[in-house]
Protein backbone atom coordinates (compact mmCIF):
# COMPACT_ATOMS: atom_id res chain seq x y z
CA UNK A 1 0.00 0.00 0.00
CA UNK A 2 1.43 3.39 -0.57
CA UNK A 3 2.64 5.34 2.29
CA UNK A 4 -0.25 7.62 3.59
CA UNK A 5 -0.53 11.58 4.17
CA UNK A 6 -1.03 13.03 7.55
CA UNK A 7 -3.83 15.41 6.58
CA UNK A 8 -4.19 17.98 9.24
CA UNK A 9 -7.55 19.38 9.11
CA UNK A 10 -7.80 22.95 10.45
CA UNK A 11 -11.25 24.29 11.06
CA UNK A 12 -13.60 26.88 13.46
CA UNK A 13 -11.52 29.70 13.26
CA UNK A 14 -12.27 33.61 14.50
CA UNK A 15 -14.38 34.50 12.09
CA UNK A 16 -18.04 35.08 11.55
CA UNK A 17 -17.73 31.49 9.15
CA UNK A 18 -16.82 30.01 12.12
CA UNK A 19 -20.11 27.69 12.33
CA UNK A 20 -19.57 27.11 8.47
CA UNK A 21 -16.01 25.78 8.36
CA UNK A 22 -17.05 23.13 11.51
CA UNK A 23 -19.55 21.80 9.09
CA UNK A 24 -17.37 21.75 5.99
CA UNK A 25 -14.47 20.20 8.40
CA UNK A 26 -17.10 17.45 9.45
CA UNK A 27 -17.69 16.44 6.45
CA UNK A 28 -14.01 16.58 4.83
CA UNK A 29 -13.08 14.53 7.76
CA UNK A 30 -15.68 11.67 7.16
CA UNK A 31 -14.66 11.84 2.76
CA UNK A 32 -11.08 11.64 3.33
CA UNK A 33 -10.10 8.13 2.70
CA UNK A 34 -8.56 6.84 5.97
CA UNK A 35 -6.29 4.39 3.61
CA UNK A 36 -4.73 7.42 2.05
CA UNK A 37 -5.05 9.93 5.09
CA UNK A 38 -4.19 9.78 8.77
CA UNK A 39 -6.73 12.49 10.01
CA UNK A 40 -5.53 15.47 12.74
CA UNK A 41 -7.93 17.79 13.12
CA UNK A 42 -7.38 20.37 15.09
CA UNK A 43 -10.15 22.75 16.37
CA UNK A 44 -9.92 27.22 16.32
CA UNK A 45 -11.83 28.51 18.76
CA UNK A 46 -13.50 31.73 18.46
CA UNK A 47 -10.93 33.11 20.90
CA UNK A 48 -8.46 32.00 18.59
CA UNK A 49 -7.09 29.25 20.89
CA UNK A 50 -5.78 25.96 18.96
CA UNK A 51 -7.29 22.61 20.28
CA UNK A 52 -5.50 19.01 20.01
CA UNK A 53 -7.28 16.76 18.42
CA UNK A 54 -8.38 14.28 20.85
CA UNK A 55 -10.98 17.20 22.25
CA UNK A 56 -11.23 18.77 18.46
CA UNK A 57 -12.77 15.32 17.09
CA UNK A 58 -15.29 15.09 20.43
CA UNK A 59 -16.34 19.12 19.39
CA UNK A 60 -16.73 17.82 15.85
CA UNK A 61 -18.49 14.49 16.84
CA UNK A 62 -21.03 16.38 19.27
CA UNK A 63 -22.28 18.61 17.10
CA UNK A 64 -24.35 21.41 16.68
CA UNK A 65 -21.27 22.25 14.06
CA UNK A 66 -19.76 24.69 17.10
CA UNK A 67 -16.88 24.72 19.47
CA UNK A 68 -17.21 25.32 23.00
CA UNK A 69 -15.90 29.10 23.46
CA UNK A 70 -13.26 27.81 26.36
CA UNK A 71 -11.96 24.22 26.02
CA UNK A 72 -8.61 25.60 27.03
CA UNK A 73 -10.00 25.34 30.55
CA UNK A 74 -9.72 21.60 29.94
CA UNK A 75 -5.65 21.93 29.23
CA UNK A 76 -6.21 20.76 26.12
CA UNK A 77 -4.77 24.17 24.16
CA UNK A 78 -1.91 23.67 22.20
CA UNK A 79 0.75 26.21 20.36
CA UNK A 80 0.00 26.56 16.68
CA UNK A 81 3.86 25.80 14.85
CA UNK A 82 4.33 22.85 17.52
CA UNK A 83 0.93 21.44 16.47
CA UNK A 84 1.92 21.97 12.99
CA UNK A 85 5.52 20.72 13.09
CA UNK A 86 6.51 17.41 11.74
CA UNK A 87 6.31 14.82 14.05
CA UNK A 88 9.00 12.07 14.80
CA UNK A 89 8.38 9.69 11.69
CA UNK A 90 8.38 10.70 8.24
CA UNK A 91 4.67 10.34 7.40
CA UNK A 92 4.16 13.23 4.68
CA UNK A 93 2.22 16.40 5.91
CA UNK A 94 -0.53 18.52 4.61
CA UNK A 95 -2.24 20.70 6.09
CA UNK A 96 -6.23 21.76 4.77
CA UNK A 97 -7.14 25.14 6.39
CA UNK A 98 -11.04 24.75 6.23
CA UNK A 99 -11.06 27.78 7.39
CA UNK A 100 -13.12 31.00 6.33
CA UNK A 101 -13.34 35.01 6.28
CA UNK A 102 -10.38 37.13 8.17
CA UNK A 103 -8.03 35.19 10.33
CA UNK A 104 -8.30 31.94 8.25
CA UNK A 105 -9.04 32.65 4.15
CA UNK A 106 -7.05 36.63 4.28
CA UNK A 107 -3.39 35.09 4.19
CA UNK A 108 -2.83 35.11 8.06
CA UNK A 109 -3.22 31.79 8.89
CA UNK A 110 -1.06 30.66 5.62
CA UNK A 111 1.72 32.73 6.38
CA UNK A 112 1.85 31.09 9.54
CA UNK A 113 1.80 27.88 7.38
CA UNK A 114 4.52 29.42 5.31
CA UNK A 115 6.67 29.99 8.42
CA UNK A 116 6.25 25.90 9.48
CA UNK A 117 6.99 24.97 6.17
CA UNK A 118 3.98 22.44 5.58
CA UNK A 119 2.72 22.47 2.50
CA UNK A 120 -1.42 23.35 2.55
CA UNK A 121 -4.49 23.38 0.56
CA UNK A 122 -5.48 26.36 -1.12
CA UNK A 123 -4.11 29.94 -1.85
CA UNK A 124 -1.05 31.72 -0.20
CA UNK A 125 -0.32 34.45 1.19
CA UNK A 126 -0.63 37.20 -1.33
CA UNK A 127 -3.90 35.19 -3.38
CA UNK A 128 -5.50 34.96 -0.19
CA UNK A 129 -5.04 38.38 1.07
CA UNK A 130 -6.00 39.93 -2.39
CA UNK A 131 -9.06 37.95 -2.65
CA UNK A 132 -10.07 38.84 0.71
CA UNK A 133 -10.18 43.00 0.02
CA UNK A 134 -13.06 44.17 -2.10
CA UNK A 135 -10.36 47.20 -3.33
CA UNK A 136 -7.23 45.44 -4.11
CA UNK A 137 -9.18 42.97 -6.06
CA UNK A 138 -11.52 45.02 -8.01
CA UNK A 139 -8.43 46.87 -8.95
CA UNK A 140 -6.33 44.16 -10.31
CA UNK A 141 -9.37 43.10 -12.15
CA UNK A 142 -9.80 46.33 -14.12
CA UNK A 143 -6.11 46.21 -14.89
CA UNK A 144 -7.05 42.93 -16.63
CA UNK A 145 -9.89 43.44 -18.20
CA UNK A 146 -12.41 41.57 -16.27
CA UNK A 147 -15.95 43.32 -16.19
CA UNK A 148 -17.44 44.42 -13.04
CA UNK A 149 -19.37 47.00 -11.03
CA UNK A 150 -18.87 50.58 -11.26
CA UNK A 151 -17.75 50.93 -7.76
CA UNK A 152 -15.91 53.39 -5.17
CA UNK A 153 -13.28 52.59 -2.56
CA UNK A 154 -13.14 54.81 0.71
CA UNK A 155 -10.59 54.81 3.40
CA UNK A 156 -13.15 55.91 6.57
CA UNK A 157 -10.76 58.84 7.43
CA UNK A 158 -11.41 60.37 4.28
CA UNK A 159 -15.80 60.13 4.97
CA UNK A 160 -16.71 63.83 4.37
CA UNK A 161 -20.21 65.93 4.82
CA UNK A 162 -20.03 65.37 0.59
CA UNK A 163 -19.16 62.30 -0.24
CA UNK A 164 -22.91 60.78 0.13
CA UNK A 165 -23.91 63.13 -2.52
CA UNK A 166 -20.75 62.21 -4.37
CA UNK A 167 -21.32 58.48 -4.57
CA UNK A 168 -24.94 58.81 -5.65
CA UNK A 169 -23.87 61.45 -8.73
CA UNK A 170 -20.90 59.17 -9.55
CA UNK A 171 -22.97 55.48 -8.69
CA UNK A 172 -26.99 56.26 -8.59
CA UNK A 173 -29.30 54.76 -6.01
CA UNK A 174 -29.92 52.06 -5.13
CA UNK A 175 -26.11 51.40 -4.09
CA UNK A 176 -24.53 48.68 -2.02
CA UNK A 177 -21.77 49.66 0.80
CA UNK A 178 -19.73 46.82 2.00
CA UNK A 179 -16.26 46.64 4.13
CA UNK A 180 -13.85 45.68 2.36
CA UNK A 181 -12.15 42.56 4.13
CA UNK A 182 -14.86 40.67 5.60
CA UNK A 183 -17.33 38.14 4.04
CA UNK A 184 -20.69 36.47 4.23
CA UNK A 185 -22.40 39.12 3.58
CA UNK A 186 -21.81 40.72 7.48
CA UNK A 187 -21.70 44.65 7.44
CA UNK A 188 -23.30 44.33 3.65
CA UNK A 189 -26.23 47.03 3.10
CA UNK A 190 -28.18 47.86 0.51
CA UNK A 191 -28.81 51.82 0.54
CA UNK A 192 -31.59 53.73 -1.73
CA UNK A 193 -31.50 56.88 -0.35
CA UNK A 194 -28.67 59.64 0.91
CA UNK A 195 -29.83 58.94 4.71
CA UNK A 196 -29.46 54.56 4.12
CA UNK A 197 -26.24 55.57 2.40
CA UNK A 198 -24.87 57.91 5.27
CA UNK A 199 -25.93 54.57 8.02
CA UNK A 200 -24.75 51.67 5.71
CA UNK A 201 -21.22 53.95 5.58
CA UNK A 202 -21.43 53.90 9.01
CA UNK A 203 -22.50 50.18 10.02
CA UNK A 204 -19.68 49.17 7.52
CA UNK A 205 -16.95 51.23 9.16
CA UNK A 206 -17.66 49.32 12.43
CA UNK A 207 -16.25 46.19 10.78
CA UNK A 208 -13.32 48.07 8.59
CA UNK A 209 -11.79 51.04 8.02
CA UNK A 210 -11.75 50.30 4.25
CA UNK A 211 -15.29 50.60 2.81
CA UNK A 212 -16.45 49.62 -0.39
CA UNK A 213 -19.52 51.33 -2.51
CA UNK A 214 -20.88 49.52 -5.36
CA UNK A 215 -24.10 50.26 -7.59
CA UNK A 216 -26.70 48.04 -7.50
CA UNK A 217 -26.44 45.07 -10.46
CA UNK A 218 -29.55 43.74 -11.68
CA UNK A 219 -28.51 40.35 -12.67
CA UNK A 220 -28.57 36.78 -11.83
CA UNK A 221 -25.83 35.42 -9.30
CA UNK A 222 -23.85 32.82 -11.07
CA UNK A 223 -20.92 30.96 -9.75
CA UNK A 224 -17.60 29.01 -10.67
CA UNK A 225 -15.66 27.01 -9.13
CA UNK A 226 -11.66 26.69 -10.19
CA UNK A 227 -9.21 24.13 -8.85
CA UNK A 228 -5.71 23.91 -10.23
CA UNK A 229 -2.49 25.34 -9.54
CA UNK A 230 -0.84 26.81 -12.60
CA UNK A 231 -3.57 25.17 -15.30
CA UNK A 232 -6.54 25.51 -13.08
CA UNK A 233 -10.04 24.19 -14.74
CA UNK A 234 -13.44 25.40 -14.34
CA UNK A 235 -16.65 23.92 -13.15
CA UNK A 236 -19.59 24.21 -14.97
CA UNK A 237 -21.36 27.33 -13.22
CA UNK A 238 -24.43 27.15 -10.45
CA UNK A 239 -26.37 29.71 -9.74
CA UNK A 240 -27.78 31.25 -6.58
CA UNK A 241 -31.17 32.06 -6.08
CA UNK A 242 -30.96 34.32 -3.16
CA UNK A 243 -34.52 34.40 -1.07
CA UNK A 244 -34.01 37.92 0.62
CA UNK A 245 -33.68 40.79 -1.10
CA UNK A 246 -29.81 40.29 -1.26
CA UNK A 247 -27.75 36.99 -0.28
CA UNK A 248 -27.44 37.62 3.34
CA UNK A 249 -25.44 35.90 6.30
CA UNK A 250 -28.86 34.43 7.33
CA UNK A 251 -30.16 33.20 3.95
CA UNK A 252 -26.49 31.51 3.60
CA UNK A 253 -26.01 29.84 6.95
CA UNK A 254 -28.98 30.13 9.29
CA UNK A 255 -32.44 29.99 7.11
CA UNK A 256 -30.61 28.41 4.34
CA UNK A 257 -33.41 28.78 2.02
CA UNK A 258 -31.73 30.50 -0.58
CA UNK A 259 -32.16 28.00 -3.49
CA UNK A 260 -29.08 26.69 -6.00
CA UNK A 261 -29.24 25.22 -9.39
CA UNK A 262 -26.64 23.11 -10.82
CA UNK A 263 -25.58 23.37 -13.38
CA UNK A 264 -27.17 26.78 -14.14
CA UNK A 265 -29.46 26.99 -16.65
CA UNK A 266 -27.42 29.46 -19.35
CA UNK A 267 -26.84 29.68 -22.76
CA UNK A 268 -23.80 27.46 -23.70
CA UNK A 269 -22.06 30.56 -24.71
CA UNK A 270 -22.41 32.64 -21.78
CA UNK A 271 -21.64 29.63 -19.73
CA UNK A 272 -18.20 29.43 -21.44
CA UNK A 273 -17.95 33.26 -21.48
CA UNK A 274 -17.86 32.68 -17.76
CA UNK A 275 -15.93 30.04 -17.42
CA UNK A 276 -13.14 31.71 -19.23
CA UNK A 277 -13.41 34.80 -16.82
CA UNK A 278 -12.98 32.79 -13.93
CA UNK A 279 -10.19 30.87 -14.54
CA UNK A 280 -8.47 34.36 -15.90
CA UNK A 281 -9.78 36.17 -12.69
CA UNK A 282 -8.07 33.40 -10.66
CA UNK A 283 -4.45 33.30 -12.05
CA UNK A 284 -4.57 37.25 -11.96
CA UNK A 285 -4.87 36.73 -8.38
CA UNK A 286 -2.35 34.35 -8.05
CA UNK A 287 -4.86 31.70 -7.03
CA UNK A 288 -3.81 28.39 -6.36
CA UNK A 289 -5.60 25.25 -5.39
CA UNK A 290 -8.82 26.19 -5.38
CA UNK A 291 -11.21 29.03 -5.54
CA UNK A 292 -15.12 29.70 -6.04
CA UNK A 293 -15.50 32.82 -8.43
CA UNK A 294 -18.81 34.36 -8.13
CA UNK A 295 -20.54 36.24 -11.02
CA UNK A 296 -23.61 38.93 -11.45
CA UNK A 297 -24.94 38.18 -14.93
CA UNK A 298 -26.99 41.14 -16.51
CA UNK A 299 -29.01 39.17 -19.30
CA UNK A 300 -29.87 42.42 -21.16
CA UNK A 301 -26.98 44.61 -20.73
CA UNK A 302 -23.07 44.28 -19.82
CA UNK A 303 -23.28 40.20 -19.22
CA UNK A 304 -20.88 38.55 -16.78
CA UNK A 305 -19.50 41.18 -13.97
CA UNK A 306 -17.05 39.71 -11.73
CA UNK A 307 -18.36 40.23 -8.02
CA UNK A 308 -15.61 38.70 -5.89
CA UNK A 309 -13.64 35.33 -5.21
CA UNK A 310 -13.78 33.27 -2.57
CA UNK A 311 -10.55 31.42 -1.94
CA UNK A 312 -11.53 29.08 0.62
CA UNK A 313 -15.56 28.62 -0.80
CA UNK A 314 -18.17 26.40 2.22
CA UNK A 315 -17.07 22.62 1.52
CA UNK A 316 -20.31 20.83 3.07
CA UNK A 317 -21.69 18.57 0.50
CA UNK A 318 -24.37 20.90 -0.12
CA UNK A 319 -21.74 24.01 -0.34
CA UNK A 320 -21.78 25.37 -4.13
CA UNK A 321 -17.87 24.15 -4.78
CA UNK A 322 -18.18 20.70 -4.19
CA UNK A 323 -21.19 20.47 -6.10
CA UNK A 324 -20.28 21.99 -9.32
CA UNK A 325 -17.50 20.06 -9.19
CA UNK A 326 -19.57 17.14 -8.44
CA UNK A 327 -21.92 17.97 -11.70
CA UNK A 328 -18.83 18.38 -13.82
CA UNK A 329 -17.74 14.82 -12.59
CA UNK A 330 -15.00 15.05 -9.82
CA UNK A 331 -16.93 13.54 -6.69
CA UNK A 332 -16.15 15.36 -3.28
CA UNK A 333 -13.52 12.44 -1.75
CA UNK A 334 -11.47 12.78 -5.27
CA UNK A 335 -11.88 16.57 -4.55
CA UNK A 336 -10.17 15.98 -1.66
CA UNK A 337 -7.26 13.92 -2.76
CA UNK A 338 -7.01 16.06 -5.70
CA UNK A 339 -5.99 19.07 -3.04
CA UNK A 340 -4.27 17.07 -1.28
CA UNK A 341 -1.77 16.60 -4.76
CA UNK A 342 -2.13 20.37 -5.38
CA UNK A 343 -0.89 21.34 -2.55
CA UNK A 344 2.17 19.12 -2.07
CA UNK A 345 3.01 19.79 -5.83
CA UNK A 346 3.03 23.77 -5.37
CA UNK A 347 5.73 22.43 -2.12
CA UNK A 348 7.72 20.70 -4.72
CA UNK A 349 7.50 23.58 -7.34
CA UNK A 350 8.46 26.35 -5.02
CA UNK A 351 10.87 24.45 -3.09
CA UNK A 352 13.03 24.95 -6.47
CA UNK A 353 13.00 28.46 -6.27
CA UNK A 354 13.54 28.71 -2.60
CA UNK A 355 17.89 28.35 -3.29
CA UNK A 356 19.31 29.30 0.59
CA UNK A 357 22.06 30.46 -1.06
CA UNK A 358 21.77 34.30 -2.01
N1 LIG B 1 -23.32 45.54 -6.42
C1 LIG B 1 -24.29 44.68 -6.06
N2 LIG B 1 -25.48 44.68 -6.72
C2 LIG B 1 -26.46 43.82 -6.35
N3 LIG B 1 -26.36 42.92 -5.35
C3 LIG B 1 -25.21 42.87 -4.66
C4 LIG B 1 -24.12 43.74 -5.00
N4 LIG B 1 -23.10 43.46 -4.16
C5 LIG B 1 -23.54 42.48 -3.36
N5 LIG B 1 -24.80 42.11 -3.63
C6 LIG B 1 -25.58 41.09 -2.92
O1 LIG B 1 -25.03 40.95 -1.63
C7 LIG B 1 -24.47 39.63 -1.43
C8 LIG B 1 -23.20 39.71 -0.61
O2 LIG B 1 -22.25 40.53 -1.25
P1 LIG B 1 -20.75 40.02 -1.52
O3 LIG B 1 -20.02 41.11 -2.21
O4 LIG B 1 -20.78 38.70 -2.20
O5 LIG B 1 -20.18 39.92 -0.06
P2 LIG B 1 -19.60 38.70 0.80
O6 LIG B 1 -18.12 38.75 0.62
O7 LIG B 1 -19.99 39.06 2.17
O8 LIG B 1 -20.19 37.43 0.26
C9 LIG B 1 -24.28 39.11 -2.85
O9 LIG B 1 -24.31 37.69 -2.89
C10 LIG B 1 -25.47 39.74 -3.58
O10 LIG B 1 -26.68 39.03 -3.28
MG1 LIG C 1 -20.26 36.75 -1.67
Amino acid sequence: MAKRTRLVVLFGGQSAEHDVSCVSARHVVAAADPDRYEIVPIGITRDGDWLRSDAAIAALAAGPAELPDHLTAAGTAVEPRATLATVDDDLPTVVFPVLHGPMGEDGTIQGLLELTGVPYVGSGVLASAICMDKIVSKRLAAQHGIPQANHHGVHADDITDALPDLLIDLLGVPLFVKPANLGSSVGVSKARTRDELVAAIELAATFDEWIVVEECIVGREIEVAVLGNREPQASLPGEVLPAAEFYSYDDKYLDGVAETQVPADLPEAISEQIRSLAVTAYSVMRCEGLARVDFFYEETGRGPLLNEINTMPGFTPISMYPKMWEATGIAYGELIDRLVELAQGRDERRSRHRSTER
